[in-house]
Protein backbone atom coordinates (compact mmCIF):
# COMPACT_ATOMS: atom_id res chain seq x y z
CA UNK A 1 0.00 0.00 0.00
CA UNK A 2 1.72 3.21 -0.81
CA UNK A 3 2.64 5.97 1.92
CA UNK A 4 -1.05 7.48 1.51
CA UNK A 5 -3.76 7.52 -0.82
CA UNK A 6 -6.53 9.48 -2.27
CA UNK A 7 -10.45 8.33 -2.24
CA UNK A 8 -11.93 10.89 -3.28
CA UNK A 9 -15.00 9.28 -5.38
CA UNK A 10 -16.12 7.78 -1.66
CA UNK A 11 -15.98 10.67 0.53
CA UNK A 12 -19.20 11.19 1.79
CA UNK A 13 -20.43 15.13 2.19
CA UNK A 14 -22.87 15.42 4.65
CA UNK A 15 -24.13 17.07 8.20
CA UNK A 16 -21.90 15.04 9.94
CA UNK A 17 -18.67 15.50 7.91
CA UNK A 18 -19.12 19.33 6.36
CA UNK A 19 -18.37 20.96 9.39
CA UNK A 20 -14.49 19.00 9.58
CA UNK A 21 -14.08 19.21 5.46
CA UNK A 22 -14.92 22.95 5.56
CA UNK A 23 -13.33 24.17 8.53
CA UNK A 24 -10.98 21.97 10.27
CA UNK A 25 -10.08 25.02 12.34
CA UNK A 26 -13.17 24.81 15.10
CA UNK A 27 -11.83 21.03 16.00
CA UNK A 28 -8.39 21.90 16.32
CA UNK A 29 -9.49 24.65 18.69
CA UNK A 30 -11.35 22.14 20.20
CA UNK A 31 -8.51 19.92 21.13
CA UNK A 32 -6.19 22.49 22.04
CA UNK A 33 -9.17 23.71 24.80
CA UNK A 34 -9.50 20.64 25.58
CA UNK A 35 -13.25 21.00 25.74
CA UNK A 36 -13.92 17.15 24.80
CA UNK A 37 -11.22 15.33 27.33
CA UNK A 38 -9.23 14.24 25.11
CA UNK A 39 -6.34 14.49 27.24
CA UNK A 40 -7.97 12.36 29.89
CA UNK A 41 -9.71 9.38 27.39
CA UNK A 42 -6.50 9.06 25.52
CA UNK A 43 -4.56 8.40 28.36
CA UNK A 44 -6.94 5.63 29.11
CA UNK A 45 -6.59 4.77 26.18
CA UNK A 46 -2.62 4.46 26.35
CA UNK A 47 -3.41 2.37 29.60
CA UNK A 48 -5.33 -0.19 28.14
CA UNK A 49 -2.80 -0.36 24.87
CA UNK A 50 0.25 -0.69 27.59
CA UNK A 51 -1.96 -3.29 29.88
CA UNK A 52 -3.17 -5.71 27.01
CA UNK A 53 -0.80 -5.56 23.99
CA UNK A 54 2.20 -7.11 24.96
CA UNK A 55 3.12 -7.61 21.42
CA UNK A 56 4.12 -6.20 18.47
CA UNK A 57 0.38 -4.44 17.31
CA UNK A 58 -1.16 -3.02 14.18
CA UNK A 59 -2.83 0.30 14.86
CA UNK A 60 -6.51 1.48 12.43
CA UNK A 61 -7.61 4.87 13.72
CA UNK A 62 -10.83 5.59 12.45
CA UNK A 63 -12.12 8.65 11.38
CA UNK A 64 -8.13 9.38 12.78
CA UNK A 65 -8.86 13.64 12.52
CA UNK A 66 -5.04 14.83 12.99
CA UNK A 67 -4.12 12.41 15.41
CA UNK A 68 -2.90 14.70 17.11
CA UNK A 69 -3.43 12.77 20.85
CA UNK A 70 -3.40 9.02 18.75
CA UNK A 71 0.51 9.86 18.09
CA UNK A 72 1.07 10.27 21.69
CA UNK A 73 -0.47 7.44 23.06
CA UNK A 74 1.46 5.47 20.98
CA UNK A 75 5.14 6.07 22.01
CA UNK A 76 7.02 3.60 23.98
CA UNK A 77 3.99 0.82 23.08
CA UNK A 78 4.58 -1.99 21.10
CA UNK A 79 2.85 0.04 18.30
CA UNK A 80 4.58 -0.83 14.77
CA UNK A 81 2.01 -0.04 12.30
CA UNK A 82 -0.36 2.82 11.86
CA UNK A 83 -3.02 2.95 9.43
CA UNK A 84 -5.52 6.39 9.41
CA UNK A 85 -8.53 6.98 7.58
CA UNK A 86 -11.00 10.36 7.43
CA UNK A 87 -12.67 12.03 5.26
CA UNK A 88 -10.85 15.63 5.89
CA UNK A 89 -7.81 16.04 3.44
CA UNK A 90 -6.86 18.89 5.94
CA UNK A 91 -6.79 16.09 8.93
CA UNK A 92 -4.80 13.66 7.35
CA UNK A 93 -1.88 15.89 6.08
CA UNK A 94 -1.92 17.59 10.08
CA UNK A 95 -1.42 13.49 10.89
CA UNK A 96 1.14 12.95 8.55
CA UNK A 97 3.12 15.03 10.32
CA UNK A 98 2.17 14.25 13.78
CA UNK A 99 3.71 10.49 12.99
CA UNK A 100 6.71 11.64 11.17
CA UNK A 101 8.90 10.93 13.89
CA UNK A 102 7.00 7.58 15.29
CA UNK A 103 9.52 5.10 14.39
CA UNK A 104 6.76 2.65 12.72
CA UNK A 105 4.84 2.47 8.86
CA UNK A 106 2.48 5.20 8.77
CA UNK A 107 -0.50 4.98 6.33
CA UNK A 108 -3.08 7.68 5.60
CA UNK A 109 -6.25 7.13 3.71
CA UNK A 110 -8.77 9.77 2.28
CA UNK A 111 -11.69 7.69 2.55
CA UNK A 112 -15.25 7.18 4.70
CA UNK A 113 -14.31 5.04 7.51
CA UNK A 114 -17.32 2.65 6.97
CA UNK A 115 -15.39 1.66 3.80
CA UNK A 116 -12.27 0.28 5.81
CA UNK A 117 -12.93 -3.44 5.27
CA UNK A 118 -12.77 -2.61 1.54
CA UNK A 119 -9.07 -0.87 2.23
CA UNK A 120 -7.49 -2.81 4.62
CA UNK A 121 -7.32 -6.14 3.97
CA UNK A 122 -5.01 -7.51 6.67
CA UNK A 123 -6.56 -8.38 10.07
CA UNK A 124 -5.51 -5.68 12.37
CA UNK A 125 -4.93 -5.98 15.97
CA UNK A 126 -6.68 -2.76 17.52
CA UNK A 127 -8.90 -0.58 15.95
CA UNK A 128 -9.93 2.55 17.75
CA UNK A 129 -12.45 5.22 16.66
CA UNK A 130 -12.73 8.61 18.72
CA UNK A 131 -16.35 10.69 18.74
CA UNK A 132 -17.34 9.11 15.25
CA UNK A 133 -19.41 6.12 15.40
CA UNK A 134 -21.94 8.25 17.09
CA UNK A 135 -23.55 9.56 13.42
CA UNK A 136 -24.51 6.29 12.73
CA UNK A 137 -27.82 4.90 13.37
CA UNK A 138 -28.12 2.31 15.59
CA UNK A 139 -28.14 -0.66 12.85
CA UNK A 140 -25.83 1.16 11.04
CA UNK A 141 -23.53 1.25 14.43
CA UNK A 142 -24.18 -2.90 14.66
CA UNK A 143 -23.40 -3.32 11.41
CA UNK A 144 -19.80 -1.39 11.83
CA UNK A 145 -19.11 -3.19 14.65
CA UNK A 146 -19.94 -6.59 13.22
CA UNK A 147 -17.48 -5.88 10.62
CA UNK A 148 -14.67 -4.06 13.08
CA UNK A 149 -14.80 -8.21 14.88
CA UNK A 150 -14.42 -9.58 11.17
CA UNK A 151 -11.23 -7.52 10.73
CA UNK A 152 -9.77 -8.10 14.31
CA UNK A 153 -7.07 -10.79 14.91
CA UNK A 154 -7.93 -13.38 17.35
CA UNK A 155 -6.79 -10.97 20.10
CA UNK A 156 -7.50 -7.66 18.88
CA UNK A 157 -9.32 -4.84 20.71
CA UNK A 158 -11.84 -2.37 19.27
CA UNK A 159 -12.35 0.58 21.34
CA UNK A 160 -14.42 3.64 21.27
CA UNK A 161 -14.94 6.89 23.01
CA UNK A 162 -17.97 8.61 22.36
CA UNK A 163 -21.17 10.47 23.72
CA UNK A 164 -23.54 9.00 25.32
CA UNK A 165 -27.41 9.56 26.48
CA UNK A 166 -28.10 8.80 30.01
CA UNK A 167 -30.90 6.50 31.14
CA UNK A 168 -34.15 7.92 29.54
CA UNK A 169 -32.96 10.65 27.33
CA UNK A 170 -33.39 11.32 23.70
CA UNK A 171 -31.95 12.86 21.24
CA UNK A 172 -33.83 16.04 22.36
CA UNK A 173 -32.84 16.28 25.66
CA UNK A 174 -29.48 14.89 24.70
CA UNK A 175 -28.99 17.90 22.73
CA UNK A 176 -30.22 20.28 25.74
CA UNK A 177 -28.01 18.56 28.34
CA UNK A 178 -24.99 18.73 25.86
CA UNK A 179 -25.38 22.73 25.32
CA UNK A 180 -25.63 22.89 29.53
CA UNK A 181 -22.35 21.52 29.63
CA UNK A 182 -21.12 23.43 26.49
CA UNK A 183 -22.10 26.71 28.54
CA UNK A 184 -21.13 25.53 31.25
CA UNK A 185 -17.68 24.04 30.12
CA UNK A 186 -16.41 24.35 27.05
CA UNK A 187 -14.04 27.90 26.21
CA UNK A 188 -12.28 29.64 23.15
CA UNK A 189 -14.81 29.45 20.32
CA UNK A 190 -15.86 32.24 18.94
CA UNK A 191 -19.96 33.02 18.35
CA UNK A 192 -19.90 31.94 14.41
CA UNK A 193 -17.49 28.56 15.83
CA UNK A 194 -20.02 27.79 18.86
CA UNK A 195 -23.26 28.16 16.57
CA UNK A 196 -21.51 25.67 13.96
CA UNK A 197 -20.47 23.50 16.22
CA UNK A 198 -23.97 23.44 18.12
CA UNK A 199 -25.86 22.74 15.07
CA UNK A 200 -23.63 19.76 14.22
CA UNK A 201 -24.60 18.35 17.50
CA UNK A 202 -28.16 19.44 17.36
CA UNK A 203 -28.16 17.55 13.53
CA UNK A 204 -25.66 14.34 13.73
CA UNK A 205 -24.99 13.08 17.18
CA UNK A 206 -26.87 9.87 17.90
CA UNK A 207 -25.45 8.58 21.43
CA UNK A 208 -26.52 5.48 22.70
CA UNK A 209 -26.94 4.64 26.62
CA UNK A 210 -23.67 2.80 28.07
CA UNK A 211 -25.52 -0.45 28.42
CA UNK A 212 -26.82 -0.49 24.72
CA UNK A 213 -22.77 0.33 23.38
CA UNK A 214 -22.63 -2.60 25.66
CA UNK A 215 -25.48 -4.62 24.23
CA UNK A 216 -24.23 -3.66 20.36
CA UNK A 217 -21.25 -4.97 21.32
CA UNK A 218 -22.10 -8.32 22.03
CA UNK A 219 -24.66 -8.67 19.56
CA UNK A 220 -21.46 -7.92 17.46
CA UNK A 221 -19.86 -11.12 18.42
CA UNK A 222 -17.47 -10.04 21.11
CA UNK A 223 -17.04 -11.76 23.89
CA UNK A 224 -16.16 -8.77 26.19
CA UNK A 225 -17.81 -5.63 26.33
CA UNK A 226 -17.32 -3.09 29.08
CA UNK A 227 -17.69 0.41 29.88
CA UNK A 228 -14.00 1.44 30.92
CA UNK A 229 -13.96 5.27 31.54
CA UNK A 230 -16.63 8.09 31.56
CA UNK A 231 -15.38 11.17 31.05
CA UNK A 232 -15.87 14.42 34.23
CA UNK A 233 -18.37 15.73 32.15
CA UNK A 234 -20.96 13.12 31.51
CA UNK A 235 -20.94 13.43 27.85
CA UNK A 236 -18.59 11.29 26.53
CA UNK A 237 -17.50 7.38 27.70
CA UNK A 238 -14.70 4.70 26.61
CA UNK A 239 -16.00 0.96 25.67
CA UNK A 240 -13.83 -2.12 25.23
CA UNK A 241 -14.58 -4.79 23.10
CA UNK A 242 -12.84 -7.76 23.09
C1 LIG B 1 -14.95 14.54 16.12
S1 LIG B 1 -13.62 14.28 15.01
C2 LIG B 1 -12.66 13.04 15.82
C3 LIG B 1 -11.22 13.02 15.41
C4 LIG B 1 -10.34 12.09 16.26
N1 LIG B 1 -10.75 10.73 16.12
C5 LIG B 1 -10.35 12.50 17.71
O1 LIG B 1 -10.47 11.64 18.58
O2 LIG B 1 -10.17 13.69 17.97
C6 LIG B 1 -14.41 13.41 13.76
C7 LIG B 1 -13.49 13.06 12.61
O3 LIG B 1 -14.15 12.14 11.79
C8 LIG B 1 -14.00 12.47 10.45
N2 LIG B 1 -15.15 11.86 9.77
C9 LIG B 1 -16.47 12.13 9.95
N3 LIG B 1 -17.22 11.27 9.24
C10 LIG B 1 -16.35 10.43 8.61
C11 LIG B 1 -16.52 9.33 7.73
N4 LIG B 1 -17.72 8.90 7.37
N5 LIG B 1 -15.40 8.69 7.30
C12 LIG B 1 -14.17 9.11 7.66
N6 LIG B 1 -13.95 10.16 8.49
C13 LIG B 1 -15.04 10.81 8.95
C14 LIG B 1 -13.92 13.97 10.43
O4 LIG B 1 -13.26 14.48 9.30
C15 LIG B 1 -13.14 14.23 11.71
O5 LIG B 1 -11.75 14.23 11.48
Amino acid sequence: MPDSENRNGDIPQNISTEIFIKNWAIYKKIIENDNMSHSDGYAKLREILMKDMKRPFSFLDLACGDAHYSSKVLQDTKAVKYIGIDVSAEALSFAKEELRNSGFESTFIRADFLDFDKIIKKPVDVVWVGFSVHHLETADKLEFMKKVKKALSSDGLFIVYEPIFLEGENQGSYYKRFKETFYLHWTGLSKEEAESLLEHVRESEKPETAEDWIKLGKEAGFNQAEKVFSEKTGLYELFKFK
